[in-house]
Formats: C-alpha cells, sequence, structure tokens
C-alpha cells in the first residue's frame, strides 16, 4: 500500500465540489487515513510549492492556494501516487481527458481543481507539510 497528499484547490472548495471530488477517490477505493479543512497560509504554500519558486507563475500560484480555505488529505491505495494522478489529468485542464477530475470540473490552470504527489519523495514531504503524525490514522 501506498500513501499519497491529495489537496482539493480553494476555487473548487468554493465551488461546493469537496464532495464531488472526495467521492471519486473514495469510490475508486482509496482509504482516507488523514482529511483536514485549513487556511493555506503563505509561508505553507511557499514550503508546498518551492520546486515552482523560479517559474514566473509561482506569485499567480501562491496567491491562488492561500485564496481561501482548502480541503487536504492522505490517501492509501496500491499505487495511490501514479493511479490518483492519471485520476486528476493533465495539469491544463483544457488538455485534460473526460473522465478526469480535472477534465470533468474546470477550464483554469491555475485553480485546477486539485493537487496530488508527483513521486514517493513529494508525498512523504507533502504530508508531513500539512499533517502530523498524530492525525494520520
Ligand atoms: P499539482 O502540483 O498542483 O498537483 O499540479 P501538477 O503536478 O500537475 O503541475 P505542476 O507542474 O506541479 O504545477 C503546479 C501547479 O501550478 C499551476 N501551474 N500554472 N500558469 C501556468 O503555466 C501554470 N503551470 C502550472 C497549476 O495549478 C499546477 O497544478
Ligand atoms: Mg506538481
Amino acid at each position: 500500500m501506498e500513501r499519497t497528499f491529495v489537496l482539493i484547490k480553494p476555487g473548487a472548495v468554493a465551488r461546493g465540489l469537496v464532495g464531488a471530488v472526495l467521492a471519486r477517490f473514495e469510490t475508486r477505493g482509496f482509504r482516507i487515513r488523514a482529511m483536514k479543512y485549513l487556511q493555506v497560509t503563505r509561508e505553507l504554500a511557499e514550503q508546498h510549492y518551492e520546486e515552482h519558486r523560479e517559474k514566473d507563475f509561482f506569485g499567480e500560484l501562491v496567491s491562488s492556494i492561500t485564496s481561501g480555505p482548502v480541503a487536504a488529505f492522505v490517501l492509501e491505495g496500491p499505487e495511490a501516487i501514479a493511479v490518483v494522478r492519471k485520476m486528476m489529468g493533465s495539469t491544463n485542464p483544457m488538455a485534460a481527458e473526460p473522465g478526469t477530475i480535472r477534465g470533468d470540473f474546470g477550464l483554469e490552470i491555475v485553480a485546477n481543481v486539485v493537487h496530488g504527489s508527483d513521486s514517493p519523495a513529494s508525498a512523504e514531504r507533502e504530508i508531513k507539510l500539512y499533517f502530523s503524525e498524530s492525525e494520520i490514522i
């Protein structure tokens, strides 16, 4: 079994999509090991997206993820990292296949509904950023 970090972004939370997005993962068979509704601070956002610090969209990315509350999860299942990424679809929602979360729920690249860890190292790092050991059940 593998664990991954999933975050439903502020735009999707504001649109009332938490239940619909989470249902995709639950229906697929992932187990929720942790869940949290929180306001991401600027400091947390900069740590989360530190790999993108030099990109021209970094400022927009940080403002977007701090623009309202998010829903964060640790999900567990076989090959969770790759399977969740596949279910999310392409980063650019215009290119995301119908049937994927990004392909079904949005059109904006920065507010592209959902974040999911892209490797075991990212998953470990991101889970630790958002959850303490005792919050993972
Ligand atoms: P994520 O980290 O959110 O799961 O998305 P990802 O791996 O598919 O994409 P990544 O390259 O890590 O980019 C992180 C987030 O930055 C925003 N983005 N904007 N304006 C742009 O060209 C651009 N490119 C990326 C997206 O919100 C993307 O999810
Ligand atoms: Mg990424």
